[in-house]
C-alpha cells in the first residue's frame, strides 16, 4: 500500500508532499516532534504525548493552531489511510516554525507552523529483547534543554552512529560522571535492589515510557530512586535497561564491552516489560481507536 502522509491539513501520497527550502525545520532544526506507539490500531498514551508536545510548543513559542482533537483525528485518519488499523505501528508528528526568509529571530507573526505526520508499520524488537543488547557510552555534549523534544537531533545522530559503528543497539550519554539517557531512550539501572534513573529535569527527555515504567515499578513494589547512575557504579549494577516508544523495555547485557550483571536479561526488566505490554493491551485510546 502506498504511503500517505499528512502535511498542513492535507493527506497526500508521500512523494507528493513537498516543503519549502525556507522551511525553518530544514534551516534551523526549529521545531518539535513526537513518536506515538500504535497497538491494535489504537494510539498508546496519546494524552501524555500531546501534553509533552504542548509544553514544548509553549516553551519554544510555536503558534500551533490545530487543536488536540484535530491532531488526534489526523493521527487516526492517517492510520486508516495507510491500512494500519491493526497490528503495531507508530505515528511521527513534527511541528516546525514554518517557512519564511532566513532570519535567526522568529518569522513575521502569522507565519503558519508546518504540521507533518507519517505512520509506519512497527515490529517490536522482541528477539533482541530476549537476548539482551549491547550499548556503548558517548559524551553528552547536548544543550541544557534536553527536556524539549526538538528536531535538533545532531548529537543523537552522532551517538547512534557511534553505536552502529560498534555493533551496539544504543549509545548512552554520559555527562560528567553520570549516565543521563540514550540517544533515543531513557536509561534505568538496578543497584542494591533499587531502580535508579536520571530524574526528570532539563538534562533528559521526560520519556512517556520512562514515566510509565516508574509508575508500573511502584505498582509492583520495586523501590524507585530517581537519582542518576554514576559511571563508577556501573560495575555494581545487577541490571541495566532502556525504555522508549520504539524499544519498550530493552535489557542491556554489555556496556562498552563489559558484561552487565549476569550478562543476561534480568528479572526486573522482564517484569516491567510484561507490565508495559499488559498496559498496551488494555490501551485506552483517546476516542475510539482508528475509527
Ligand atoms: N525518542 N530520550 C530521548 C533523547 C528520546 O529521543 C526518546 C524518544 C526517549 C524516550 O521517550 P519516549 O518513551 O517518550 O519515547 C528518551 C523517539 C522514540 C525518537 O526519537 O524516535
Amino acid at each position: 500500500m502506498a504511503s500517505v502522509v499528512f502535511l498542513n491539513g492535507e493527506f497526500l501520497p508521500r512523494e507528493e508532499a513537498k516543503l519549502s527550502v525556507d522551511e525553518r525545520g530544514f534551516l534551523f532544526g526549529d521545531g518539535i516532534y513526537e513518536v506515538t506507539r500504535v497497538v491494535g490500531g489504537r494510539l498508546f498514551e496519546s494524552g501524555r504525548h500531546l501534553k509533552r508536545m504542548w509544553r514544548g510548543a509553549r516553551e519554544l513559542r510555536l503558534n500551533v493552531t490545530m487543536s488536540s482533537e484535530a491532531l488526534i483525528d489526523a493521527h487516526l485518519r492517517l492510520l486508516r489511510e495507510n491500512g494500519l488499523t491493526d497490528g503495531e505501528a507508530y505515528v511521527y508528528l513534527q511541528i516546525t516554525r514554518g517557512a519564511a526568509p532566513r532570519t535567526h529571530h522568529f518569522p513575521p507573526a502569522g507565519t503558519p507552523v508546518t504540521v507533518y505526520l507519517s505512520a509506519t508499520r512497527f515490529l517490536p524488537p522482541d528477539e533482541k529483547r530476549a537476548a539482551g543488547v549491547s550499548a556503548v557510552t558517548y559524551p553528552d555534549y547536548r544543550w541544557s534543554r534536553c527536556d524539549l523534544k526538538t528536531v535538533n537531533l545532531l548529537p543523537a545522530v552522532m551517538a547512534k552512529q557511534h553505536a552502529a559503528d560498534h555493533d551496539a543497539f544504543e549509545s548512552i550519554f554520559v555527562r560528567g560522571a553520570v549516565l543521563t539517557e540514550g540517544s533515543h531512550t531513557n536509561v534505568f539501572g538496578v543497584l542494591d535492589g533499587e531502580l535508579r534513573t536520571y530524574p526528570n529535569s532539563n538534562f533528559v527527555l521526560p520519556g512517556v515510557t520512562r514515566d510509565l515504567v516508574v509508575e508500573l515499578a511502584k505498582g509492583l513494589d520495586f523501590p524507585v530512586n530517581e537519582t542518576p547512575i554514576y559511571t563508577h557504579e556501573v560495575p555494581q549494577l545487577t541490571e541495566l535497561f532502556l525504555t522508549g516508544t520504539t524499544s519498550d523495555v530493552m535489557p542491556i547485557v554489555r556496556l562498552d564491552g563489559a558484561v552487565v550483571g549476569d550478562g543476561v536479561p534480568g528479572p526486573i526488566a522482564r517484569q516491567l516489560h510484561e507490565a508495559l505490554v499488559a498496559r498496551m493491551a488494555e490501551a485506552a485510546p483517546l476516542g475510539a481507536g482508528a475509527r
